[in-house]
């Protein structure tokens, strides 16, 4: 399927091997997951509309083009969802932001949803549903389930990941056909714990420096 996007820019795979490295502090790795979320917010938002807009240059008249309307929402599925938000916002500043509150069980590896907050015009909007990892699929399905229950329509959705593993990615696929989707990089596969490989270790607990 062609929905799935990897991001090979130079600067995007740079500043992932910063991050995946086990040495990289909370402060480096905070400041760097939002660099690439900003830069991967550019082609993820390649496709918004715009509109005709007439202005006066010191010249002249003209019409030119500019975003029809303030209509996207940023997702993070919290918590590591939370360390891509200021990056895209710092590209997209009139962006809502909304938060789905879900979390992998660390024995069955279900994902558990326990918070739900959206802006109450998401059937209108355009969803960028955000979290660093995409590894058994789980969490990612689940959030947008959890949204289209909500009103989201799917072709509006996209999610927006740094690492995916083919697991996750093939999940995602089957489960909901019309979403694109947007990594960093795709890894080589899971662990028996349903990490990914090589991957970059606990989003959550290296963002915020938890264990
Ligand atoms: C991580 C990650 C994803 C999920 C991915 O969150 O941020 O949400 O795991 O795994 P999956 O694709 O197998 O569902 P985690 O459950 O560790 O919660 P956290 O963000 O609060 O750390
Ligand atoms: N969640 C993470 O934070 N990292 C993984 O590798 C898998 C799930």
């Amino acid at each position: 399927m062609n929905n799935f996007h990897v991001m090979d820019h130079p600067l995007i795979q740079h500043k992932l091997t910063m991050i995946r490295e086990k040495n990289c502090g909370t402060k480096v790795f905070r400041e760097v997951v939002n660099e690439i979320s900003m830069l991967m917010a550019y082609e993820v938002s390649r496709d918004l509309p715009l509109e005709d807009l007439v202005i006066e240059t010191p010249l002249m008249k003209t019409t030119q083009k500019t975003l029809a309307g303030k209509k996207v929402a940023i997702i993070p599925i919290l918590r590591a969802g939370l360390g891509m938000v200021d990056g895209i916002l710092e590209l997209i500043p009139a962006a809502k932001v909304g938060h789905v509150g879900m979390y992998r069980d660390h024995d069955t590896l279900q994902p558990v949803e326990y918070f739900v907050k959206l802006p109450s015009d998401i059937s209108e909007r355009q969803l960028f549903v955000v979290d660093p990892m995409l590894a058994t699929g789980g969490s990612a399905v689940a959030a947008i389930d959890s949204l289209i229950a909500r009103g989201a329509v799917p072709s509006s959705i996209k999610f927006c990941c740094l690492v995916a593993a083919p697991e996750g990615v093939k999940v995602l696929q089957d489960a909901h056909p019309d979403i694109q989707i947007y990594a960093a990089a795709l890894d080589e596969k899971l662990d028996e714990n349903s990490y990914i490989l090589p991957g970059l270790g606990d989003a959550g607990d290296r963002l915020f420096g938890t264990k």
